[in-house]
């Protein structure tokens, strides 16, 4: 051990009396150490207290390098290896008692970056939250106008219904009517959902089949799909396990997402327009779901904006489906993304919990 290095707990070292006693006034960690070796000459005890269990914070270069640091970083900030607080270390020239020392600071930053962290934190919490709100507040708007045309919808369907099966037929027509209250039904379910998600913002989530979810969908697209000549191909192993998640919520996403598919292959030559779904089990051990199509794709400043609200490039879009969606999954702890497809198209594909362990 030096002779001039500060004995624990002490105030001054041998080589600088009085200038301990200077230091100990100091509200922050300091020491002086010697600028000739670089041995430890002085340290006040805030210094003791925050890097004597430091091994090496006897010399200046061998304190640097455990904290990771130039010998020399004025400004530089830095973790403690053995208590984990940050430390903001500034070096100041000294000359006392005819030596000359380099004086370190280190001032504890530790709870302002956790105040830092706490405020981005919140801050960016605040923000999912105003867009879930005013997604939920156009949502409320929506299904308030809608649901009463909806419910009159399904009725005249059902009193149809009634007529054609008193008059035997056509079958066509009568299935045309299914299919018709199908959609309607499926809307006002949607809808009903929504103005309960807006008012108790709680879905109701259990063990969901990603399979089962999908044919829903389809069956609702069918029509569209089939005048468009689409392939679909839906490759779900029947072994993916089942989700976390609210029923109709998910449906919904899942019919967006499809409905953009197939909205951007309007322009593609027929034979190309194919529409592939898929599930997998990520590294995360999340079920991801992934929607393929061959459409246009997107450039780097649409996939951008691509989740705004309003956003849209369709004649006849709202430009809410997207973010509607994202609202949807970020409140199942999932994620929405996109991805280009490998020769062509787009990828979107959300995430959500598994069901195991859940329930
Ligand atoms: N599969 C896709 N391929 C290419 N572009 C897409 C795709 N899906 C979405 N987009 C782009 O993102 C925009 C926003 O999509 P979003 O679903 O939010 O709104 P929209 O489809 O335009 O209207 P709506 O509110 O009726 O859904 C679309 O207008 C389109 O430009
Ligand atoms: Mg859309």
């Amino acid at each position: 051990m030096s002779p001039r290095a500060a004995r624990p707990g002490a105030t001054a070292g041998a080589a600088a009396p009085g200038l301990g006693a200077i230091l100990d006034a100091i509200p922050f960690a300091c020491a002086a150490f010697s600028r000739a070796d670089g041995a430890l000459a002085a340290a006040n005890h805030g210094f003791q207290d925050a890097f004597a269990a430091l091994p090496g914070h006897r010399d200046r270069q061998q304190l640097a390098s455990a904290l990771g640091v130039a010998p020399d970083a004025d400004g530089a900030e830095a973790r403690a290896p053995h208590s984990g607080h940050w430390y903001a270390l500034h070096w100041r020239p000294l000359a006392a008692d005819g030596q000359a020392f380099d004086l370190l600071t280190a001032v504890d930053i530790s709870a302002r970056l956790e105040a830092l962290d706490t405020h981005k934190h919140r801050q960016e919490k605040l923000l999912f939250t105003s867009r879930l709100m005013s997604v939920g507040e156009m949502a409320a708007t929506l299904a308030h106008e809608l649901n009463q045309p909806l419910a009159a919808i399904v009725n005249y369907l059902n009193g149809s219904l009634r007529l054609v099966g008193q008059a035997g037929g056509p079958a066509q027509v009568e299935r045309a009517l299914v299919a018709a209250r199908t959609q309607a039904e499926h809307a006002s379910a949607v809808i009903a959902r929504v103005r309960e998600f807006v008012r108790a913002r709680e879905p109701r989530r259990d063990a969901q089949e990603v399979g089962v979810i999908a044919h829903t969908v389809l069956e609702l697209l069918r029509l569209e799909a089939e005048r468009q000549q689409l392939r679909i191909d839906l490759a779900l192993s029947p072994s993916l396990p089942a989700v976390y998640a609210d029923r109709v919520m998910v449906e919904q996403v899942l019919l967006n997402l499809v409905k953009n598919a197939i909205e951007a292959m309007r322009e593609v030559p027929a034979p190309q327009r194919e529409l592939r779904i898929e599930g997998r089990v990520n590294l995360d051990d999340e079920i991801e779901v992934r929607v393929l199509d061959r459409g246009g794709g997107l450039g780097p400043a649409e996939s951008e904006q691509l989740f705004s609200p309003f956003f849209t490039t369709k004649s006849d879009g709202l430009g809410i489906g997207l973010a509607i969606c994202r609202s949807i999954i970020e409140y199942h702890e999932g994620r929405l993304f996109f991805e280009p497809r490998t020769g062509g198209g787009s990828v979107f594909a959300f995430t959500l919990p598994r069901a195991e362990g859940r329930l």
